[in-house]
């Protein structure tokens, strides 16, 4: 019979899988957790920084891969779990929010570019992913979050005077659309707009979440920028369309969160290309390709993907059921989950406040050399 398996063979065995955003080791990230080992079965957890960890699959094939290569061990099971970081947000916003760890605001130049599609669907996402996730529908002036949702009602009021927010689709959420009682558009004097914000921002009791998406008025107008100011953002996602490629309007979003020193997590190209039903492999690029990646480089700031256009997409997102959900096999939404992905990974960076190491080899020079 061989020696027991010991603790440090394991770790060993997991040692060389290296985490590609923090390049180092998932052991030395301290990811593994409660590791039982039973003489030849071994159980461990890894606990990674984000459930919607974009590598999350590869990260457990090649653990268990590596672990039943170690003599003695016969079966070998992979929980894998995540805690989700905090990422900090700049210190001198007014609003603090104390159970939610993460808030990503969703912005565009312009209205009409699939800001509210985005949004939603990077909430669906993510929550899917096994994250608790909360949507704030920002959009005082055209909230769309009832229609998207198919949620409707008034949301309640505590005794001490905050307000619970409504839930569907697995998420907790929070529209203007909830409070008034038809579809006329709702008209604000600017104070108001302010106010109505703050008191969005300060007084809905999300509980603990480990994402909250900020669905924003388009623009930079009063509202917009009153909520970069108050909220206290992890970082934002900045949404265009091919066919209105403004790097004028881009670089004004951009500008505003960086007024506020809130990280730009990177641009979603909407409505990119057509792929027929009769034709799956062909992608269409009808407003010209590659014009979001070039505007991202442009301002330097990461390009996170391209996302479809899907005519069913309008026809679902009316009727409560946003493509995430509606169906999860189209370009469409797999391209939502890998842009959400991109986003977890960001934030969770931006969360380890690990510098990036350098991939190159460095030559240390000494000053007599
Ligand atoms: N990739 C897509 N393919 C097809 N239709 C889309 C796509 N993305 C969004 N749409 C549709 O385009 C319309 C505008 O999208 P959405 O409401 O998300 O934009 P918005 O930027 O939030 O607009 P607003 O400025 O009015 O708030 C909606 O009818 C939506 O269903
Ligand atoms: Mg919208």
């Amino acid at each position: 019979m061989s020696a027991p398996v010991s603790e440090a063979q394991i770790l060993d065995a997991l040692r060389p899988i290296v985490d590609p955003d923090f390049k180092r080791s998932i052991v030395d990230l301290g990811f593994i957790k409660n590791l039982v080992i039973n003489g030849s079965a071994v159980a461990f957890d890894i606990e990674l920084t984000t459930p919607a960890c974009p590598v999350k699959a590869e990260f457990q094939r090649s653990a268990e891969e590596s672990v039943l290569a170690v003599d003695g061990v016969e079966t070998v099971e992979v929980n894998m779990t995540a805690n989700t970081r905090q990422a900090p947000a700049p210190q001198s916003q007014e609003v603090n929010l104390p159970g939610v760890r993460n808030v990503v605001a969703v912005a565009s130049g312009k209205g009409g570019v699939g800001k509210s599609t985005t949004a939603i669907n990077l909430a669906l996402s993510l929550q899917q992913s096994g994250a608790s996730v909360g949507v704030l529908d920002a959009d005082v002036y055209g909230p769309s979050l009832p229609l998207l949702t198919g949620v409707s009602g008034r949301p309640m009021a505590t005794q001490n005077q905050t307000i619970l927010p409504l839930e569907g689709l697995g998420l907790k959420l929070i529209s203007m659309g909830f409070f008034v009682s038809d579809n006329s558009p709702v008209i604000w004097r600017g104070p108001m707009v302010h106010g109505l914000i703050k008191q969005f921002l300060s007084d809905v009791e999300w509980g603990e979440l480990d994402y909250l998406i900020i669905d924003l008025p388009p623009g930079t107008g009063d509202a917009a920028l009153t909520l970069t100011q108050l909220a206290p953002l992890s970082g934002a996602v900045i949404v265009t369309t091919a066919n209105d490629l403004s790097l004028i309007d881009a670089r004004k979003g951009l500008q505003m969160f960086e007024k506020v020193s809130v990280p730009i997590l990177g641009i979603v190209e909407n409505m990119s290309y057509f792929t027929p039903a009769e034709l799956p492999d062909k992608k269409y690029y009808i407003f010209g390709e590659g014009g979001g990646r070039r505007v991202a480089d442009e301002l330097s700031v990461p390009f996170l993907g391209e996302v479809p256009i899907d005519p069913r997409m309008a026809e679902y997102g009316d009727k409560g059921q946003p493509i995430v959900l509606a169906d999860p096999e189209s370009d469409s939404a797999k391209a939502f989950h890998s842009i959400t992905g991109e986003v977890a990974r960001k934030l969770a960076q931006i969360a380890i406040d690990i510098p990036p190491m350098a991939d190159a080899n460095i030559t240390w020079v000494t000053e007599s050399s």
